[in-house]
This record gives C-alpha cells, structure tokens and sequence, in this order.
C-alpha cells in the first residue's frame, strides 16, 4: 500500500508539473479527487488492510492527498498569472469593421418623440395629462360611454376581453368619465397611452397602438373649438400649411360626431397615392361628448359641454416620418429606429 501511495505521489506530481491549462488541471483534479478518482478508491482498501499497518499509512495517505491538492493549485494560480501577466503586455489590435466603431447616441423611439411634442403642444393650450389602465372593466371601456352590454356599437372595437367583465382597453376613451369625476369642470385632459385590438395585422393595423385622447369640457365649448384644435394640431405638428376637416361620423359617446380629417401632406389635398386620390386623411374620431356620457361623470349637460376626441399617433407618426409598415414601431428593429 505505501508503495502503491508513493507511486502515485510521483505519477501525479509530475503530471502537475507538466499541466500546460487550466482545463489539463481540471482534468487531473477529477481523476484524484473525483467521486470515482484515485483518492476514493484508496481510502476504500483502508479496511481490509492489516490493523498494524494503519497507524502509518494513514498519516501518509493524509499528507501526500495534502500534498497532490497543493500542488494543483499553486500551479493553477501560476498558469492565471502567466495568463495576466500575457494581457498586460498584448496589445489588442482593432482592424477594419472595429475601427468604424463609433460611440452611439441614444434616442428617444420615435413614437415617443412625437408624443413628447404632442404633450408639450396641448400643456401650453393648458391640458394636463391624464392616466388610465389598460386593463379595465368593459363598463369603463363601454357602458359609461354609452354603450350598454349587448348594444351592437360594441362591435366597432375587436376586443381581448380577460373574462366577462375585464378587458385589454380598445381606446383611451376608457379614461374620459375618469377624469369628470376626478376633477370636475373645468376640464381639460389628454391620455397618450397604448391601447388593444384584435387586429387583422396589415401595413396600417398593429393590436398594439397608441391613441391619443383629449378631453375639453367647459360652459360655451362648442365645434368651433374642435375645428380650431385640430388645426392647431396640425399646423405644428404636419406643416403650417396643413389644413383640417371635420366630417359626419357616428361614435355613441359624442352628438355629433365627427372624423377629423388631415389634408394630405403629400399632395396638399390634390389627390395621390397615399390618400387613395381624396387629397384628406382620416387621422381622429371626435364630437361634441354626448349628455349621458357627461352626466355619468357628474357633469350637469344644460350647463356644460365638451369636446373629445381620439387621434392615432401612429398614424400621425408614419405621415410624418414617412413610414410605410405600422408594424415597425413596435419592431425593435435598429435600422429602422435609428433611420
Ligand atoms: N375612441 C374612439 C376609437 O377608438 C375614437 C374617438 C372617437 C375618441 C370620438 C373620442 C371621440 O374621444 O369623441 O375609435
């Protein structure tokens, strides 16, 4: 047995020595003191030995086990400081690709960019912003927008209901009898914020998508107030130039209702591609906020009245950037984001 040991003290010790790795170390470690190495195999034979024999072999199996482990990692940490000593002289050689590297400038998402300039716009006319969930109850969402269950206006909006009464909200419209009731009359909100659909995806559909809602309601507001907003809108955010059109549209929140209409911005309203030859976009539906939308949030309609509406930004944002595919926004493509 103490030959057996003194052998192996040799094998191993040389084989140390010549471990050229951290890997070759590893290795070597696992035949000694793995579950199935030489260590364990060794102690195994202990019982069957003569008992005169234990006293001594067992304080030398100990130091030479001793012994092989301080071997391994007196060298391991020789091989990591051949390995530190080899980065603080090599020099790391950047060619071609590399050197192009530039440091890159971060930005806002485009959406996001247009919304900030959005939200700046309406905060100087006086409107605060305005937060509700995107997970609401379909009274939220519809009855207190004069919708009632089962009224057939509820099919206007693909919706992703979670159960019977939760759903994804379909438009930020969710937030209008919120903010009555938060803050009364005088009101005046905006809710930029993303909102749900069970879309078909094409080019101009995303079920993701932002909506951009304005809430204004005070005594004497009128359509003239939501044709002078939009134009408003417009002009600073499309082009000086750009005029607005309010147009007959049926919505059960607002009497009238009306979509709100950009004239091109690429033909000025001549007719082209884009706005398949009308020379006008639809860019919002809007109205006068219907008498029982504005009683729900405690609003006395003989006194007040209001205007709303709820513009795609997304939209807004392909006019203005030229973008041809909704579905980019939501890419996270980096050729397209910092285009
Ligand atoms: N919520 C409507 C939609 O998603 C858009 C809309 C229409 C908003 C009329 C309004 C409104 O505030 O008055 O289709």
């Amino acid at each position: 047995m103490e030959e057996k040991i003194s052998q192996i003290q040799k094998e191993y010790l040389e084989k140390i020595g010549k471990a050229q790795n951290l890997k070759e170390l590893d290795v070597i470690f696992l035949e000694l003191f793995g579950k199935n190495g030489i260590i364990n195999a060794l102690s195994a034979e202990f019982p069957k030995l003569p008992k005169e024999e234990l006293p001594e072999i067992g304080p030398l199996f100990n130091k030479i086990k001793k012994e092989l482990e301080t071997a391994i990692e007196k060298k391991r940490e020789a091989i990591r400081e051949v390995g530190y000593k080899k980065l603080e002289t090599e020099k790391l050689v950047l060619q071609g690709d590399a050197l192009q590297l530039k440091k890159r400038q971060g930005h806002f998402h485009p959406v996001t960019q247009f919304e900030k300039e959005t939200i700046d716009l309406f905060e100087k006319l006086g409107f605060i912003q305005f937060e509700a969930p995107h997970i609401d109850t379909d009274e939220n969402n519809f009855g207190l927008l004069n919708i009632p269950e089962g009224h057939p206006a509820r099919d206007l909006w693909d919706t992703l209901y979670i159960d019977s009464k939760l759903l994804l909200r379909t438009h930020t419209s969710n937030g209008q009898v919120r903010a009555m009731r938060k803050y009364g009359v005088p009101l005046r909100i905006m809710i930029i914020d993303r909102c749900f659909r069970y879309e078909n995806l094409d080019a101009r559909h995303e079920h993701t998508f932002e909506q951009f809602e304005l809430v204004y309601i005070d005594k004497g507001v009128s359509m003239a107030n939501l044709q002078y907003l939009s134009e408003y809108f417009f002009k600073a955010l499309l082009g000086q130039d750009i005029q607005a059109r309010l147009r007959p549209k049926y919505f059960p929140f607002v009497e009238p209702g009306a979509g709100v209409d950009s004239e091109c911005i690429f033909c000025k309203g001549k007719g082209c591609k884009v706005c398949g030859g009308i020379g006008w976009l639809e860019l919002a539906g809007a109205g006068m906020i219907h008498p029982t939308v504005l009683k729900n949030g405690g609003i006395d309609p003989n006194i007040y009245s209001g205007i709303a509406w709820g513009f795609g930004p997304l939209r807004m944002a392909m006019l203005k950037y030229g973008v041809e595919d909704i579905r980019k926004f939501l890419s996270g493509d980096l050729k397209f984001l910092t285009k």
